[in-house]
């Protein structure tokens, strides 16, 4: 796979020509309040499903970019999660400082956009950027894995380039379609076969609305499946995905001028 192993040297020159001097870096300041996590879970969002939710535009809105926006999957977070089903969050006192990351952020743009208007909460009783909202909730609680902002936002990075959901799903013949349904088993097990682990699919009735990946604190591919999960047929969803799912096409979303900046849905 030649482009995605020059994706990940790009990444890596990336990371070595750009790391940043270790300031006040916000894992730093990990609290200790909360014991340590288990295992992380990449979370990667299908925009076909969440853009549909969009109704609004702004510039932040990566459902807006016309054929720029992504048709592939695209990160949602990476968090720490505990082995009996629950997870940490908010570990660290300090807030996100995008500047931190500011080497990253074209490829965070691209790869990690957020797909909605809405700003998100933070850990401190404000209001934020996706990226804060996921570095403050969760990757603040990825300590000792992970001591800094970059080196969080870095490794998700290289998680989604190394684990490309989007390529093994087309290579099994499961392509973006409004009218095709395909057997969530299919899906799963083209995943399972590619990555030696089961991945967990969560459902918008029955679009899919968000693949996880999980890994041991090495990055090590690991199942998701943990007690509290549904496990049906061998295919563990959260909620519930019907035995066969769409994979939505990207609609566009309006521009619609002074409406675009009321917020419209939730940030998990
Ligand atoms: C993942 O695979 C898709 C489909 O082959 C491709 O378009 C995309 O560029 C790949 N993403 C990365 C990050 O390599």
């Amino acid at each position: 796979m030649p482009r995605l192993t020059l994706w990940l040297v790009v990444v890596l020159v990336l990371a070595a020509a750009a790391t940043p001097p270790a300031t006040a870096a916000l894992l730093e300041s990990f609290d200790g309040q909360q014991r340590e996590f288990d295992y992380f879970a990449l979370a990667l969002q299908w925009p076909g499903t969440y853009c549909r939710r969009s109704r609004h535009c702004c510039p932040s809105n990566g459902c807006c970019r016309g054929s720029n926006s992504p048709t592939v999957f695209t990160i949602h977070g990476l968090w720490p999660d505990y082995n009996d089903g629950t997870w940490p969050g908010c570990c660290s006192r300090s807030s996100f400082d995008p500047k931190e990351i500011s080497t990253l952020t074209n490829v965070l743009e691209q790869y990690w956009p957020s797909l909605s208007c809405s700003s998100s909460s933070t850990c401190h009783g404000g209001k934020g950027s996706f990226w804060a909202h996921e570095a403050e909730k969760h990757g603040t609680c990825s300590y000792p894995v992970f001591r800094n902002e970059y080196d969080y936002f870095l490794a998700a990075l290289n998680l989604y380039f190394k684990y490309n959901v989007t390529s093994v799903l087309n290579e099994a013949g499961y392509f973006p379609s409004n009218t095709e349904k395909y057997p969530v088993g299919g899906i799963i097990s083209a995943i399972e076969n590619a990555f030696h682990a089961s991945p967990l699919i969560v459902c918008s009735k029955d679009a899919v609305e968000e693949l996880r990946l999980c890994f041991y604190k090495d990055f090590k591919p690991r199942d998701c499946a943990v007690g509290s999960d549904i496990k049906i047929d061998m295919v563990t969803s959260k909620g519930s995905c019907p035995r066969y799912v769409s994979l939505p096409e990207l609609g566009s979303v309006r521009h619609d001028g002074l409406q675009s900046w009321i917020s419209d849905d939730v940030t998990l």
